[in-house]
């Protein structure tokens, strides 16, 4: 089953053809050197640069899956969560094509397309495991106990793991996107000299919290400023990075244990993070279990993980009708 599907719920425009696991073409347009002047993506110029940009990505992934429209059997759509103009685009655009071609309409939630991309290279892998799902917008811990079968077991309170290096990266003065430019220029973590604190998370004993260590890095480069010192910057980056990871990896582990899981997955533009994968796959070795995460290519925002997740859709019986609407907020276990 050849599907076209589309991705525009931030700030890249991606479209890819995919048959059932198997990844034909793979177009990612990315807005990020725009947004960068801002320091972070503006939602109205996003909108903008994926209407101009979505139909051309079309084409462009049918040319190199060497196909043409009248091959394809489905459209799959990212529909929520993300931006809410953003994602209208994607969603007007595959309903038209839908309708013209006469092919189902798969809405597709982000999150669970995420987690997918840990089917395209993992033959293997298959339900049920755990996942740790670390995004700029997102950060939970869910039980995958089918392909549309999910249960969150915790999240974030505040901010997203992503959220938070973003934001402590642009304070540092790092470049957007702010987490991958932090992860790069991480050298070795110093606690003492730089103790950043272990937000609290409530009472939930799986759930996040990230606000506090991002504010401790704005308020510690306000009183830099104030004080006319200097900053060690890839020291600050690297305990920062660190933080994140120790809250990530130990919440994991102990969900693991405590719902019996042997294999955990990990998703989300945060699952590039070369410390998150490098200490859970140590810590995974130690503990016996099994460790995946996506490719890099897929880590990020792309298409082709849409498609992978709409074939598992389709089979159980999740299209859309020609009054789909686009949603910035919806849950992973919506249905
Ligand atoms: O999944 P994604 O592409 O978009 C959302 O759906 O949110 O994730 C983007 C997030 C950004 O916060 C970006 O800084 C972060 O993923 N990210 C990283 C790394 N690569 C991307 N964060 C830390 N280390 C990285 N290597």
């Amino acid at each position: 089953m050849k599907i076209l599907s589309i991705e525009s719920s931030c700030d890249e425009t991606a479209a890819a053809v995919t048959d059932g696991r198997r990844v034909l073409s793979n177009i990612v347009a990315t807005q990020i050197a725009e947004h960068r002047i801002y320091g972070g993506v503006v939602p109205e110029i996003a909108s903008r640069r994926h209407t101009e940009a979505i139909s051309t990505v079309c084409s462009e992934a049918l040319k190199a899956a060497g196909i043409g429209y009248g091959d394809i059997d489905a459209i799959a759509v990212t529909f929520a969560p993300g931006l809410i103009g953003a994602l209208l685009v994607g969603v007007n655009f595959s309903k038209g094509l839908a309708m013209s071609l006469k092919v189902p309409l798969i809405p597709v939630h982000h999150l669970r397309s995420h987690i997918a991309a840990n089917y395209i290279d993992n033959a293997e892998l298959e339900p049920p495991f755990l996942c740790l799902l670390v995004s700029g917008g997102n950060t939970v811990i869910a039980e995958v106990s089918d392909y549309t079968k999910f249960k969150i077991i915790g999240g974030t309170l505040d901010d997203a793991a992503g959220e938070c290096m973003d934001k402590a990266a642009r304070a540092l003065g790092l470049q957007y996107p702010g987490g991958v430019m932090l992860d790069k220029i991480a050298t070795e973590p110093d606690e003492k000299k730089y103790p950043l604190p272990y937000p609290h998370s409530g009472s939930g004993e799986f759930d996040f919290s990230f606000s506090g260590l991002k504010t401790a890095v704005v308020n510690l480069v306000h009183n830099a400023q104030q004080r006319g010192e200097a900053l060690d910057v890839p020291v600050i980056a690297a305990t920062v990075r660190k933080r994140v990871c120790d809250m990530l990896i130990d919440k994991t582990l102990r969900a693991a244990e405590k719902y019996g899981y042997k294999t955990i997955a990990v998703a989300g533009g945060v699952s590039a993070n070369s410390e998150l994968r490098r200490r859970l796959k140590c810590e995974c070795k130690n503990r016996g279990l099994k460790l995946y995460y996506p490719e890099l290519k897929y880590c990020g925002d792309n298409a082709a993980m849409v498609g992978v997740q709409a074939y598992y859709e389709y089979a159980d019986g999740n299209t859309a009708s020609p009054s789909l609407n686009a949603n910035a907020t919806m849950p992973i276990d919506y249905r």
